[in-house]
């Protein structure tokens, strides 16, 4: 089947591409490192040129990765909503610099980042996901106590869900040379409540996350990972890997920061 040609041509064609897998020989190295390539530059920056233009085909780009990604019983609960108006860019940094000051009153002691960088995101993208989807997962729906353990375990795999298409979303970002921002503080009902109106996403629908990207305006940096035999496990989880309470309370307290930012007097 043959995709009909329109004004422009097709991004990909799609029939053929939905019909194809196309995978190496098991072990191919090429493709691994130039996925890798990708993986390990995916870098996080708080501050973006906003003189900069997304070309328009870019969304497109991004968010064909998003569509590939896999989901719980592929229901593909996810939404993504491009913002290009500095207004609403601007009104949504608003909301976010203040729950920027509202954490340091309430003395969450979270090293939250300077929010302001969200307005200077060329690339804006609103995550969003539409939690009726967990019906499509094993659940009940007879308010039993059963039920109540089954639609937690509905919305974990919408979460999961719309996070995996994030992630696509993520590294095809950085596989077109941008750098990229994460934003979940938002989780809140008043973020929720201060953001749908304005960009006119229905009750339904929730805000996840915001994604943003562009050509950054301050030195990317990469950021520490734990090495590989502190993640892996082989046959049985390695009780050396298990941090007691109170290791896990001093790491938040002395590494956390540290691992969040370059160091602990640069909070992006
Ligand atoms: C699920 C998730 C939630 C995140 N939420 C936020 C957020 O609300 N604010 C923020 O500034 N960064 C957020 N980040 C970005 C992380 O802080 C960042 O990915 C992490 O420090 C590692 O840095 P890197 O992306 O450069 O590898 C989030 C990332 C993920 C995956």
């Amino acid at each position: 089947m043959t995709v009909e040609k329109q004004d422009t041509e097709p991004l990909v064609e799609l029939a053929k591409a939905e019909a194809e897998v196309d995978l190496p020989e098991i072990g191919a190295r090429d493709r691994y490192d130039a996925l890798m390539d990708v993986v390990r530059n995916r870098v996080t920056v708080r501050k973006f040129d906003s003189t900069f233009d997304v070309p328009d085909d870019h969304y497109d780009l991004i968010l064909e990765a998003a569509r590939h990604a896999p989901s719980g019983a592929n229901a593909q609960p996810w939404h993504f909503i491009i913002v290009r108006d500095q207004g609403i860019k601007d009104q949504i940094a608003n909301y976010f610099v203040d729950e920027q000051r509202f954490r340091a009153k309430a003395k969450m002691k979270f090293p939250t980042p300077d929010y302001r960088g969200l307005a200077t995101a060329p690339g804006f993208i609103v995550v969003c996901s539409d939690m009726r989807w967990v019906n499509a997962f094993p659940v009940l729906n007879d308010g039993s106590e059963l039920d109540r353990m089954y639609k937690e375990n509905a919305e974990r795999i919408l979460l999961q869900s719309v996070a995996a298409s994030t992630m696509s979303a993520h590294l095809a970002a950085a596989a077109l040379g941008y750098n990229v921002w994460w934003v979940t503080a938002i989780g809140q009902e008043k973020a929720q409540a201060a953001i749908k109106p304005m960009l006119g996403i229905s009750d339904q629908l929730s805000v996840l996350d915001i994604f943003l990207f562009g050509p950054p305006a301050q030195t990317p940096y990469k950021r520490w990972r734990k090495p590989l035999d502190e993640i892996m496990n082989r046959d049985r989880f390695d009780p050396k890997h298990m941090m007691t309470d109170d290791e896990l309370d001093d790491w938040i307290k002395t590494r956390r920061h540290r691992v969040m930012y370059k160091d602990a007097s640069k909070i992006d």
